[in-house]
């Protein structure tokens, strides 16, 4: 990981599924982050792939509506617009088409020829998994990403839809390019929040004592998301919530949370202790599944005093659906840090509220000197680490109420980035700046997209085996199923109320 970033090299970038939601939502406005706080070069270019009709002027546009819709920084200034847009071009192509790269090539040749250079190229593949193939071997054929130092290809999830799949991905990519080369993005790393947890964990001397079995009691990290499957059906119902986020972001957060300190902030280094991670997640069998996760699917509810449909109504979705939208797994670490530690994961879509939180609840005092009515509030230290949309670090910890009788009240101590920092870059800003420096670190490895999905797989195959009778089992606007208090209470544990705010108990 570099510390100081400096302007990106003369990079070309070329967006396969430039016509896509992907393109617009994120990372068009993140290019265009990235050139207004001076990070782009004067050569630099991004050439968007599509299948539809689109003139260079129609293509900015319809990229400029979306950047105007979902940019941080809102509505471009024209001035500042009109000579970003120049950047940007559009090439009609059929992906499978050996001869669009042919096309392409040209296109690459001359600009390189107008700057007298020859470019950093980056291909985007944010295409469906079906084209990855088609994209993978005319590129090589093409031979324009043939430059190993130069030239690289990022990937966007989902990183096949198994652990099979995910190795044959795997073996493609890396008969076709250099493992440096190749980039998967999981846009979770890129979270301003999401990498504090390195500086937090490794820039102070209090914390990383205590980060253990001994001190720790239990880690939760829950993603609830307010959305439904919008128009996602027809992927969502062969993924489910399992595939879609625990295999990927989740245990990317319990990989930060868990890995063992680095000796460097290289990317192998980091990377490699990452891996670690995964690979000390004890291995479930099919019979412990149903002790150990729990899935759930959204019936019909509501929502910010809205009614919503159920996943079951929702387009493109079975009405006999088995695909789970909320899941909840325990896991434990088989190491010497970890043993004996429940992390606790859960997601779920139609959830009350948008939150994303990792809880670290510490081991109770030995024995209290308090007597019982001093001590009725008597809590344990409490880490939370608010990723989104709250942006904070909050440690509960137990002092006295004021006043002229010894009574504990737990209080907290609070970093908020809305109140100690300038507004934060979008995941994608951080991350698309990495790759266009050839910085791999907030990037995943085959060996740990393999990892994950071994984790992952016996739930897969015990849930796909099994149609769950009870779906839909919790309403659009709950906070899930009830079994999954049941999962943690096993061990005498609740999900934790994640945020005080104004000394007010929000979410749970
Ligand atoms: C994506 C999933 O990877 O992450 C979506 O496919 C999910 O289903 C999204 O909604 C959540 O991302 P964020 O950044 O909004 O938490």
């Amino acid at each position: 990981m570099k510390s100081v970033k400096t302007v990106a090299p003369p990079t070309i970038v070329v967006i396969f599924g430039g016509t896509g939601d992907l393109t617009k939502r994120k990372l068009l406005p993140a290019f265009y982050n990235l050139f207004l706080a001076g990070w782009l070069p004067e050569e630099f270019a991004i050439i968007g792939l599509g299948r539809s009709e689109f003139s260079d002027p129609n293509y900015r546009t319809h990229l400029f509506e979306g950047l105007t819709e979902f940019s941080r920084t809102g509505q471009p200034e024209k001035e500042t617009w009109e000579k970003f847009n120049q950047k940007i071009s559009y090439l009609r192509s059929d992906i499978n088409d050996a001869a669009a790269y042919t096309v392409l090539a040209e296109k690459l040749d001359s600009l390189d020829k107008a700057w007298g250079l020859r470019s950093n190229r980056l291909f985007y593949l944010s295409v469906a998994p079906q084209f990855i193939e088609a994209v993978t071997v005319n590129l090589y054929n093409a031979q324009i990403a043939s430059d190993v130092v130069k030239d690289h290809i990022i990937v966007e999830k989902p990183f096949g839809k198994d652990l099979a799949t995910a190795r044959s991905l795997n073996n493609l990519l890396t008969q076709h390019f250099q493992e440096s080369q190749i980039f998967r993005i999981d846009h979770y790393l890129g979270k301003e929040t999401v990498q504090n947890i390195l500086a937090f964990r490794f820039a102070n001397a209090l914390f990383e004592p205590l980060w253990n079995r001994n001190f720790i009691d239990f880690v939760q990290i829950s993603v609830a998301e307010e959305v439904g499957v919008e128009d996602r059906g027809g992927y969502y119902e062969g993924a489910g919530a399992l595939r879609d986020m625990i295999q990927n972001h989740l245990l990317q957060l319990l990989c930060m949370v868990a890995m063992e300190p680095p000796v460097s902030f290289e990317a192998e280094e980091i990377r490699n202790r990452k891996a670690d991670v995964l690979r000390a997640i004890r291995p479930l069998t099919h019979e412990q599944v149903t002790r150990y996760a729990v899935r759930g699917q959204y019936g019909p509810g509501w929502l910010q005093g809205k009614k919503v449909p159920g996943y079951r109504e929702e387009e493109s979705v079975r009405p006999d659906s088995n695909t789970e939208t909320y899941a909840a797994v325990k896991f434990y670490l088989d190491n010497w840090r970890w043993q004996g530690v429940p992390f606790y994961l859960r997601t779920g879509k139609r959830m009350q509220e948008k939150t994303s939180s990792i809880t670290v609840q510490f081991r109770p005092v030995p024995h209290s000197s308090f007597s019982n009515t001093m001590s009725e509030n008597l809590m344990p230290n409490r880490l939370t680490i608010n990723i989104q949309p709250q942006m904070d670090i909050r440690l509960r910890f137990m002092a006295k109420r004021s006043g002229l009788e010894m009574e504990l009240t737990p209080a907290e101590m609070v970093f908020d980035y809305d109140t100690s920092s300038t507004q934060s870059p979008e995941a994608y800003e951080t991350l698309l700046l990495d790759a266009l420096q050839s910085d791999a670190t907030l990037f995943m490895r085959s060996d740990q997209v393999e990892a994950a999905w071994e984790v992952i797989t016996p739930i897969l195959e015990a849930w796909e085996s099994r149609t769950n009778l009870e779906f839909p089992n919790y309403s659009a606007g709950m906070w899930g199923p009830e079994n999954a208090e049941a999962l943690i209470a096993r061990e005498g544990h609740t999900w934790a109320v994640s945020n005080f705010y104004n000394g007010q108990k929000k979410g749970r």
